[in-house]
């Protein structure tokens, strides 16, 4: 794989400073004077940069443009912003854009090789789901984790989100993030973006679809997680069944991990993600209907043949003081509580910030609640089963 790596913006000499830092010769750095000649690189059919380092010349609008280009034309391009000056506020509008790192210089150029380094390593990363079978594509087929509530606004959005970062910062692989809510899914309002084409878009391009292709029909959300859903209709049909399966195999033949978020309910198309997933989170809260829509799951799912060991149950506000505990749910219900979350005002504001609180705040408890329950994820699905085992199907087929 040739690493190409494009120094972008003046002065020229910006091309032996990124040299030096990165330890290597002036002459296999790149260098372009404009955004717009950096655009030009990524002309459709030729081969795409491993990396973009954006000196500190080019404005923060026009950085977060061309991350936002580079998300859609070449979603394995790494973007590095480059500043003389701390950050400050742009660091969660560059996640949101799909920027990759935000280097500080006055930090010292150790910074700039680091993240110049990560790019690489991502970018070749990405790129490598192509290719051979890999680590990052087990068995080529690999891991789909579903949430799944009966009951609405339980959070199997904002856990959707969060574990895809999670699970993608354990796994150290790209991951898959698939919203099939076609009327109005929010799953990527908690990266601030709008997706940039419809799941649908997938389906209409037919099965054997290769990984470029679905990769590119995502919506790069923080460098390390591609988005899938649609923008809202309300008048949208949902998804019928065959397509979710389509959709779901093409993401698992690329990603290691993809996460699905569904809407509440146990609609042909929800029951369609939990047949084909390999673990169902189960998300409940601290109220007696939420306790009782996960108990009637647990005994619907597993009548319709799902192993009961496929079934994480995700107790989410775990914490709150309303005259119920987890203890208790789990002596009335018999049902083993696998994960608790707890409650937090971290949450609503990481939805109005547009970044992920797994990303803006690591070491809340929140956070480290979730990146615990993504690492029991990672574990169990290493090795990656090659077959599915048995299962009688959820649906009737008609
Ligand atoms: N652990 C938490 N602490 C604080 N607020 C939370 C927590 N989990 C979820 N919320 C908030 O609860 C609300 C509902 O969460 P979310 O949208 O993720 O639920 P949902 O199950 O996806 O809902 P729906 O069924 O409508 O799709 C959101 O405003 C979210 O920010
Ligand atoms: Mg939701």
């Amino acid at each position: 794989m040739n690493t190409s790596i494009v120094a972008v913006g003046a002065p020229p000499t910006f091309r032996q400073q990124v040299a030096r830092s990165f330890g290597t010769a002036p002459e296999t750095i790149e260098w372009v004077p404009t955004i717009t000649a950096a655009e030009e690189l990524l002309a459709p059919g030729a081969p795409s940069p491993t990396v973009l380092v954006l000196s500190p010349a080019v404005k923060d609008q026009d950085a977060l443009g061309l991350a936002e280009y580079v998300g859609r034309t070449a979603p394995a391009t790494a973007l590095v912003v480059v500043r003389d000056r701390a950050p400050d506020g742009l660091l969660p509008l560059a996640m949101r854009a799909g920027v990759r790192d935000v280097v500080d210089l006055t930090q010292g150029s150790q910074e700039l090789k680091d993240a110049i380094g990560r790019a690489v390593a991502w970018s070749e990363k990405v790129r490598g789901m192509g290719g051979e079978p890999s680590e990052a594509r087990p068995g080529r087929r690999g891991h789909v984790h579903a949430l799944f509530s009966s009951k609405g606004g339980t959070g199997k959005s904002f856990l959707a989100a969060n574990i895809a970062v999670a699970l993608s910062r354990h796994s150290g692989h790209p991951t898959a993030l698939a919203d099939l809510d076609v009327q109005i899914g929010d799953t990527l309002a908690y990266f601030g973006r709008e997706v940039k084409g419809t799941i649908a878009d997938l389906i209409a391009q037919g099965d054997n679809l290769e990984p470029e292709a679905v990769l590119s029909a995502g919506t790069n959300l923080d460098g390390h997680v591609f988005g899938y859903g649609s923008p809202p209709d309300p008048a949208a049909q949902a998804l019928p069944p065959e397509a979710v399966g389509r959709i779901l195999r093409a993401l698992r033949s690329t990603f290691a991990h993809t996460v699905v978020d569904t809407p509440a309910g146990y609609s042909d198309h929800v029951l369609s993600v939990l047949d084909l997933a390999d673990d169902i989170l189960l998300v409940a809260m601290l109220d007696v209907v939420a306790v009782r829509h996960m108990a009637v799951a647990v005994h619907t799912l597993t009548s319709s043949g799902i192993p009961r060991d496929r079934f994480r149950v995700v107790l989410n506000r775990a914490d709150s003081k309303v005259g119920l505990t987890p203890q208790e749910v789990e002596r009335v219900t018999r049902v083993r509580v696998d994960a608790l979350i707890p409650s937090s005002r971290l949450v609503p504001a990481s939805l109005n910030q547009g970044v992920p609180v797994v990303s803006s705040e690591p070491r809340s408890p929140v956070a480290k609640s979730v990146a615990a329950l993504a690492g029991t994820l990672v574990a169990a699905s290493a090795p990656a089963p090659t077959t599915n085992a048995p299962k009688r199907r959820l649906l009737r087929r008609g």
